[in-house]
């Protein structure tokens, strides 16, 4: 992707509503309504070799998100995907991660009329690792958190908004008070939603098993990603309803993330999963998972 641009820029540029901004001078005023209110939503995107990996998918759950909260973008999803290219470009970005967040604009108060200009489109790049590899190889010790999922007659969990997400810092910071990679969530029923920032799914008798999101799980990018790998690896992969029992009985349990990719869950609330190391079908996942992202994309 590197022919015919010159060296790596030592700037990095920020798609700041429809002009790409250098990062040092890309700010948002002090009432937009994603940072007063989080009233907006998000994507974490990643590229892997020079290619954007799901970039439809992750656009149209946007625009998803968007419709539910009411949102009107002003720009098609051609126009966003050329935007996402034009910045990874510009930040010649051969793999990382990228950043796409709106909000619904500019205004004091929360009356979405007093909303003035459109809405906030921001596009940025980082490079990204979430956990270190000791992690990938090892599993995660994972915890269940006090915190809930809310239920979708409060605010849906399938959209990826910016106000769900205070839940989910609570819940991670109560991983991170004992010391734990990852936090479950469960929904206000008791039943295993999701991770604070990944999907959840748990190999019982050699099948793949994966809360719905009426269950308040996000409907993931990757877990679609390893939901079809299964089924092309010949592995019966369903949604149904699961609960910490099932967790900690579970053969196999990974998670999945557009951060964390696909990392195998080898303890949970002191138990161990299995027989405490990455399964074996977890570990084909994980592979299928390396293999797709290496080939797959939108090519930059
Ligand atoms: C709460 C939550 N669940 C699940 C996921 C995994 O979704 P995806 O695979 O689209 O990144 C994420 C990450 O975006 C998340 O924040």
């Amino acid at each position: 992707m590197n022919e015919g641009l010159p060296e790596k820029p030592t700037e990095q540029w920020v798609h700041l509503n429809g002009k790409l901004t250098p990062k040092s001078e890309a700010s948002v005023s002090i009432y937009d309504h994603g940072f007063l209110y989080g009233d907006g939503a998000f994507e974490g995107i990643r590229v892997y070799s020079g290619n954007v990996f799901k970039l439809e998918p992750h656009l149209c759950r946007l625009y998803r998100s968007a419709q539910a909260l009411d949102i009107n973008l002003g720009i098609d999803h051609a126009q966003l995907q050329n935007r996402v290219v034009e910045t990874v470009r510009a930040n010649q970005l051969e793999s990382g991660y990228i950043r796409l967040s709106i909000s619904r604009g500019v205004g004091l108060g929360l009356d979405p009329r007093q909303v003035a200009a459109g809405a906030s489109i921001i596009i940025s790049t980082e490079q990204l690792r979430l956990y270190p590899q000791e992690m990938y190889d090892q599993g995660l010790d994972v915890i269940t958190a006090s915190t809930r999922v809310p239920p979708a007659v409060c605010i849906d969990p399938q959209i990826k908004s910016l106000g769900r997400y205070v839940n989910n810092i609570t819940a991670k910071m109560e991983a991170n008070r004992v010391g734990a990679g990852e936090a479950l969530m469960l929904n206000m029923v008791g039943n295993v939603a999701e991770a604070t920032g990944d999907n959840v799914f748990l190999v019982k008798h050699g099948e793949i098993i994966t809360p719905p999101t009426s269950d308040g799980a996000l409907p993931g990018i990757t877990r679609q990603v390893v939901m079809d790998l299964a089924k092309d690896m010949g592995i019966t992969c369903r949604q149904l309803t699961i609960t910490l029992y099932d967790v900690y009985n579970a053969d196999e349990a990974f998670l999945t993330g557009t951060a964390a990719e696909v990392i195998a869950m080898t303890k949970c609330d002191n138990r161990r999963i299995g027989d405490g190391k990455p399964g074996s079908l977890t570990q084909r996942i994980i592979n299928a998972f390396r293999a797709i992202t290496a080939v797959d994309g939108v090519k930059v």
